[in-house]
């Protein structure tokens, strides 16, 4: 691996438009603080960055809808974002934010670069225009009626009552959201990245030199991406809210939000560096500063894709070495949401569990997504935090400062380390940093929580409460040993769990500062002799009550038809949300569309297959000919409530073999976020074979 000389760690600039729940700090934030204090640990070179993202068309249409302005709600909650991060132990170098103006100087000097060079493509397109409000207006700020279910308030993007996404010139009587007028069609210039024609560059650079290095879940993204075939993307939007587009002939419209988003970590950056006398360039342009960047599913694209390429074409930047992205945190059986309330906020949990970050951190830790979408509870929560912190690690360190005040007047006693113990910790020292290294995280916490286990098991082994009876000698070897091995984990648990640590150098009356990860094995951390500090309990029991407590005020807060703040988001990214992914798909063109054969058929038979508890093997008829399918839907319906059923199928898809069985085509079926499933059926009884378009 090569010797990098600093690294450049940015986590996702939060939307300062609400408050953040423990999805984003399990997919981006934790992941970057622990490994930040690892490097730290390391005495490495690291700058740290993250901030509040302050534009796109979502906040504005949030501050319209709450009667006031943009700054306002930002400011709110710019500040409750940044202080649940502290009290979590998120500790970045600066926390930036985009309303700043070297942030708005920096991204205009990227347009610049760009427009100058020529490298931007600008296109006119119509678009939908207020002439009352004299405003361009986003697909969100439009309504009218919905073709598909006939609701009368349907958005631009999507109707809320039946979830059928549209495009504004599909709504019935559009109105304005802003005036009420109905709009009309105008002609808009805007500019665009050609990512089209970086994809030669992109296919090197990423799948071919990051084929091995980066995550299953993030390369198999892009991979998709860029196969798909890249569209250039405009850069800029109609609009007041933002960074204005600093050329001729570009009044009234702003940057694009995810234009000027990943710029602000360099903006972020150059603040930091001005504050503490550093040269920013250093961290953004010499090729020895491995920069990684932590985000969430959502926000791959972003940064794996359009953000590289905006580094590249300036030319002067460095490109990241790594996305280790993760998936998603789904909560209680159902997927996270701020805006339906099915979600743990920050703050929230801060409240109702004072001075417990490092509970949630190692809970989150444990159980973070970091291959596929993985699941909290907080009966697992109750579970991990008394079964291991508890029991393993508290216990494990109150019984040894017990024992040692009451057989050795609080010192560490008299006696030589053993060289086994010293091999085990310098190897579990070894296999914590090759999983940090390698950003597998939660492996590296169940490294360092073996050390743990062994100190307990030598407790158990030992006796130390028996074994003082007989033998002084002996009991001094015993918890000199765990003494060590206290020490050792208050070096190894600092960058999973900060504030423990903290507990146990203060327990062990150390110094943190005068240690760093390579003591970790080392010689005598506690000398003989040394005064230790005063016990206290690291954790306590998380009890029913709390758990049957948060369970019901999540019951009660749920929201079961979402806001129509749930889809703001997708007015900036058009894929998803942190935590809810609208798709993950990239986005195809009309021709792709057009190749896929949809028809209306009818089921004629259904039979369960054998051995195989999903599979029906069903026999379609598609007007043209009878076919077989076999679908993985055998646990939500009965073979004989099919029969008879008009089903929409895609009836080119290449048949598969499935348990032997060939397979030609699929039935299309819409999963909602319960996981149920509901046939997509024509209203009407509809000719067998009639094309779907
Ligand atoms: O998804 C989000 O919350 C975005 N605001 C993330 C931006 S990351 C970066 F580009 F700033
Ligand atoms: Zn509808």
């Amino acid at each position: 691996m090569k010797n990098w000389k600093r690294y450049t760690i940015t986590a996702a600039l939060p939307y300062a438009n609400g408050p953040k729940h423990i999805g984003h700090l399990a997919g981006a934030y934790l992941p970057a603080d622990i490994y930040v204090r690892y490097l730290r640990a390391n005495k490495r070179d690291v700058v740290f960055v993250c901030g509040s993202d302050e534009h796109g068309t979502a906040i504005t249409f949030q501050a319209l809808q709450e009667n006031t302005t943009p700054r306002a709600i930002i400011d709110k909650y710019h500040v409750l974002i940044k202080e649940s991060f502290e009290q979590l132990g998120i500790l970045f170098d600066i926390y930036h934010r985009t309303s700043e103006p070297l942030h708005h100087e920096t991204s205009q000097e990227f347009f610049l670069d760009f427009y100058n060079k020529g490298l931007f493509k600008e296109v006119t397109s119509e678009q939908y225009y207020d002439e009352a409000k004299n405003v361009f207006l986003a697909d969100r700020y439009i309504v009218g009626t919905c073709p598909n279910c006939g609701h009368d308030k349907a958005f631009g993007d999507q109707c809320e009552k039946c979830g059928k996404s549209l495009s504004p010139s599909e709504l019935i009587n559009p109105r304005s959201t802003l005036s009420g007028a109905v709009p009309v069609l105008r002609e808009t210039k805007h500019w665009y990245l050609p990512l089209n024609e970086y994809e030669p560059w992109l296919r090197k650079w990423l799948l071919r030199d990051h084929a091995k290095d980066w995550k299953a879940n993030v390369y198999g993204q892009c991979k998709s991406w860029i196969e798909g075939g890249l569209q250039p993307r405009a850069m800029t939007r109609d609009g007041e809210w933002g960074i204005k587009v600093p050329v001729e002939g570009a009044d009234g419209k702003v940057l694009y939000v995810w234009f000027d988003a990943p710029i602000g970590y360099i903006s972020a950056t150059k603040q930091w560096a001005i504050d503490n006398h550093k040269n920013w360039e250093l961290y953004w342009k010499d090729s020895d500063t491995r920069l990684i960047h932590f985000v969430g599913k959502d926000n791959i694209v972003f940064h794996c894709i359009i953000f590289p390429v905006m580094l590249h074409m300036h030319g002067d930047y460095i490109v990241p070495d790594n996305v280790p992205a993760n998936e998603f945190l789904n909560l209680e059986g159902d997927k996270m949401s701020t805006s339906r309330r099915w979600s743990v906020e920050m703050h929230e949990y801060l409240q109702d569990f004072p001075g417990k970050a490092d509970e949630l951190r190692y809970v989150l830790c444990s159980i973070a997504p970091e291959t596929k979408d993985s699941e909290f509870t907080w009966k697992d929560y109750q579970t991990r935090v008394n079964s291991e912190l508890v029991a393993i690690l508290g216990n494990l360190v109150n019984r040894v400062m017990v024992l040692t005040e009451k057989y050795f007047d609080n010192q560490v006693p008299q006696a030589g380390e053993c060289s086994d113990l010293k091999n085990f910790i310098t190897q579990q020292r070894e296999k914590v940093a090759e999983a940090m290294e390698n950003f597998r995280f939660r492996e590296a916490l169940s490294e360092m929580m073996n050390v743990a286990r062994h100190g307990n098991q030598l407790l158990s082994e030992k006796e130390p409460w028996k074994l003082i009876k007989t033998d002084k000698q002996a009991t001094a070897i015993v918890l000199y040993d765990c003494l060590q091995i206290i020490a050792n984990i208050g070096i190894l648990c600092h960058p999973f769990l900060p504030f423990t640590s903290q507990k146990i150098f203060a327990m062990l009356n150390l110094d943190s500062s005068n240690f760093s990860w390579n003591d970790i094995g080392r010689q005598n951390l506690l000398k003989p002799g040394h005064v230790l500090g005063k016990a206290s309990l690291l954790y306590q029991k998380i009890e029913d009550e709390q758990v049957e407590r948060q369970i019901a005020k999540l019951k009660k807060s749920e929201v079961r038809s979402p806001k129509s703040e749930v889809n703001t988001k997708a007015m900036e990214t058009k894929t998803s949300d942190i935590g809810h992914p609208a798709s993950d798909k990239p986005e195809i063109t009309y021709e792709d569309f057009t190749k896929l054969d949809l028809r209306v058929g009818t089921i004629l038979t259904a039979e369960k297959v054998e051995k195989a508890d999903k599979l029906l093997k069903l026999s379609v008829d598609l007007g043209f000919e009878t076919r077989t399918i076999v679908s993985g839907i055998a646990e939500f319906f009965k073979p004989e409530e099919l029969i008879g059923l008009q089903v929409s199928v895609v009836a080119n898809l290449a048949p598969r073999k499935i348990r032997g069985i060939e397979s030609k085509g699929m039935i299309l079926l819409a999963e909602d976020e319960s996981k149920q499933l509901r046939f997509i059926t024509p209203k009407e009884l509809t000719k067998n074979g009639s094309i779907i378009r």
